[in-house]
């Protein structure tokens, strides 16, 4: 069911880290993690689409409790994934699928905390309208929604930065894995139409990384009868 439109990624995983540290050196690392602290202990977790596993071992490490669930199309993705984790003390608290997150149904089940890093990047606007609100709905009440991804930057020279380094990473990534995105859509203006408040953001390397933690304001809204 999947094969056909995975190919790009599977094909991509072997040197996805590689390509990573020789672009972005430590800091894609450093922008996946740098909100984790602030993110309070959660009993279950929805990953999508985590590639070769780095963010996973952090929020496995810090949230040493939580039972996650890692979606990711890639199969190859998804292998790198749990060789990274086989010595991680708390490695039964994952659950993996190889699913394409676009058959998710947001009324499944519900998590305290659902994660995107370097992955809503890989949607066009379209398929984020169609989506989007099902990984949304995969939240409890309440819950959590800790977002990474590349932005463009508001201004000056960081904005010429920025968009050079977007189109590069577009068009590679066009080449490399069949997505059809062609540049990047603005997340923040998306986000704002959910019903999410946002609790914590931080702009990074030059203002083409932000991380945001939003909180899932459902649970005010019943709580207060509107
Ligand atoms: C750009 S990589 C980012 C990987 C990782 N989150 C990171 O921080 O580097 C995008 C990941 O999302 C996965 N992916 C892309 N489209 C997907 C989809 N429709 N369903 C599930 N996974 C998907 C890819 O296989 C890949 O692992």
């Amino acid at each position: 069911m999947v094969n056909h439109f995975c190919h790009g990624y599977d094909r991509l995983a072997n040197h996805y880290h590689l390509l990573e540290k020789m672009m972005f050196g430590e800091r894609l690392k450093d922008a996946r993690t740098v909100l984790l602290d602030a993110i309070p202990t959660c009993e279950s977790a929805l990953v999508l689409g985590d590639g070769n596993g780095q963010l996973l071992e952090a929020l496995l490490t810090s949230q040493t409790t939580c039972q996650i669930t890692s979606v990711d199309q890639s199969e190859r993705m998804l292998e790198l994934q749990q060789k990274r984790l086989a010595d991680h003390p708390s490695r039964k608290n994952v659950t993996w699928l190889h699913r394409d997150a676009k058959t998710w149904n947001g009324s499944d089940q519900k998590f305290d905390l659902v994660v995107a890093a370097f992955f809503l990047d890989c949607f066009t606007r379209q398929e984020l309208a169609a989506h989007l609100p099902d990984w949304i709905n995969a939240l409890r009440p309440g819950g959590h929604f800790y977002f990474v991804d590349f932005q463009e930057p508001e201004r000056g020279w960081k904005r010429l930065r920025g968009k050079l380094y977007l189109t590069l990473m577009h068009q590679f990534f066009r080449w490399q894995t069949d997505l059809p995105n062609r540049r990047l859509v603005n997340m923040t203006e998306i986000l704002d139409q959910f019903d999410l408040h946002l609790l914590r953001s931080k702009n990074m390397h030059h203002d083409l990384i932000c991380a945001r933690l939003y909180r899932n304001l459902a649970e005010d809204r019943s709580r207060d009868g509107q």
